[in-house]
């Protein structure tokens, strides 16, 4: 497929979504056609599903449960949004993917990693991110940045021992990847953490193209 895939991943309040807006502009201003997409969510029938998963009343949701509407907003994103802008030779950014579900369910909760790769097969068709770009934050910094701007949904309710999980499962998953996925230091200001970004993913547009 044409085009080009890149993720964003990290701890909840790590500065994802910040960093994946500011880099849509970087490519839009360069003149490229990109595009923006989060996870949960993303097209209408994903933002119902996510309103269902982060609802804070949904305390009874099975961990299996949530390992398959994840998966089911991501199958969604992923037929009508992603793989049409692909085709189309965009640059399409995420806002978390798949890597999410492998550390968040698979490990945060415990599911492990190839039940929710199982989970997830037939959902994803087969793509995979081309780069992603993993933020780095210690959690109960992460979480704290959220705490002070809104109130916390279901998943940003976990115990601290829970977000702790999850960040050595990125930990964990970048390792295994180092040419997919790109450690980026979030304790640095904004502009400082973008521009080092924006530089990784033109390097590797120059190298493979586009
Ligand atoms: P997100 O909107 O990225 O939250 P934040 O901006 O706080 O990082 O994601 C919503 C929550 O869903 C977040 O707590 C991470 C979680 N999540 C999973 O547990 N599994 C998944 O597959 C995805 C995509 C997200």
């Amino acid at each position: 497929m044409s085009g080009l895939f890149i993720s964003f991943e990290g701890n909840d309040g790590a500065g994802k979504s910040t960093q994946a807006v500011l880099l849509k502009e970087h490519f839009l201003k360069k003149g490229f056609a990109a595009c923006l997409f989060r996870e949960p969510g993303g097209s209408d029938i994903s933002e119902k599903i996510r309103e269902i998963i982060l609802d804070n009343g949904n305390y009874k949701m099975k961990h299996l449960t949530e390992a398959y509407l994840y998966a089911a907003a991501r199958c969604q994103l992923v037929y009508e949004k992603i793989m049409p802008a692909l085709k189309g030779g965009q640059i399409v950014i995420c806002d978390r993917f798949l890597d999410s579900s492998l550390v968040y369910q698979g490990i945060g909760r415990g599911l492990g990693i190839s039940v929710v790769e199982d989970i997830n097969k037939y959902a994803v068709g087969g793509l995979k991110p081309d780069l992603t770009f993993f933020l780095h934050l210690n959690p109960s910094e992460a979480i704290d940045r959220h705490r002070e701007e809104r109130e916390l949904d279901r998943m940003e309710n976990q115990k601290a021992y829970f977000h702790n999980r999850v960040y050595r499962g990125f930990l964990e998953i970048a390792e295994k990847e180092p040419n997919r996925i790109i450690k980026v230091e979030a304790n640095r200001p904004l502009k400082v953490i973008s521009e080092e970004i924006a530089e990784a993913a033109e390097r590797f547009i120059n190298e493979r193209g586009l």
